[in-house]
């Protein structure tokens, strides 16, 4: 995790395929917002607990074969853990919390692209978090082709499911936003870094009330 100090609580999450640019965004939303002196806190899904990066080695090694079911359920238990361990806590001292991914991600991986029956994926989400939705969701939209040619070499297992898995997957996010409007904002993660922060940065400033055209 990584912390900072001075602000009123909001949990922002950040979603979309691999490749997509997301991580980067978060970093640079984290360094922008810790300089005007909000008080924030980074998390990444799955991970940020000892006990949910462990899950996430398992879940992305890619030497294990892992059941679709068991799968939804390692996510479900690395979220429970920093949901009530660290994101809950983070909120109630009236923090900002940015995490990278969030159950927007299984409803997408393992409800759109691994198939599994979506209310199913949905009411474990709601256990997983007691309910804790995000007051924000930024979508980073993108095309697979420059998705991928965005990734780094070494593919991770997750990665290494089919370009048919992740059109699905990108299917689903995009089903998801539009059934979300308010929450979810869809950016164009396909222009260059610059440009997709300044978008960023106009939905935060929006949602946080603040000015951050500087
Ligand atoms: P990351 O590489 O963005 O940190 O995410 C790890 C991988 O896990 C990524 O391929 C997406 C996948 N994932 C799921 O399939 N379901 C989930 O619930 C989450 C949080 C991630």
């Amino acid at each position: 995790m990584i912390k900072s100090s001075r602000s009123k609580p909001c949990f922002i999450t950040f979603e979309g395929i691999d490749g997509c640019g997301k991580s980067t965004q978060a970093l640079l939303v984290y360094r922008d917002l810790t300089k005007r002196g909000f008080s924030v806190a980074m998390f990444r899904e799955p991970g940020s607990t000892n006990l949910s990066e462990k899950i996430r080695s398992i879940l992305l090694n890619e030497k294990n074969t892992i059941s679709d079911i068991t799968e939804l359920l390692l996510y479900q238990a690395a979220r429970s853990e920093l949901t009530a361990r660290e994101i809950r806590p983070e909120l109630a001292k009236g923090n900002i919390v940015l995490c990278d991914r969030y159950y927007d991600s299984t409803t997408a991986y393992q409800g759109y692209g691994r198939g599994l029956d979506l209310k199913a994926v949905r009411t474990l989400n709601r256990i997983a978090t007691k309910g804790l939705t995000p007051d924000l969701t930024l979508l980073f939209d993108i095309d697979l082709k420059t998705a991928i040619s965005r990734r780094k070499k070494k593919k991770d297992r997750l990665e290494s499911e089919s370009k048919s898995f992740f059109v699905k997957v990108r299917k689903g996010f995009q089903e998801i936003a539009r059934k979300e409007r308010r929450r979810i904002k869809v950016v164009d993660a396909t222009q260059p870094v610059e440009n997709v922060f300044l978008d960023v940065k106009k939905i935060i400033s929006r949602k946080l009330k603040i000015d951050v055209s500087s």
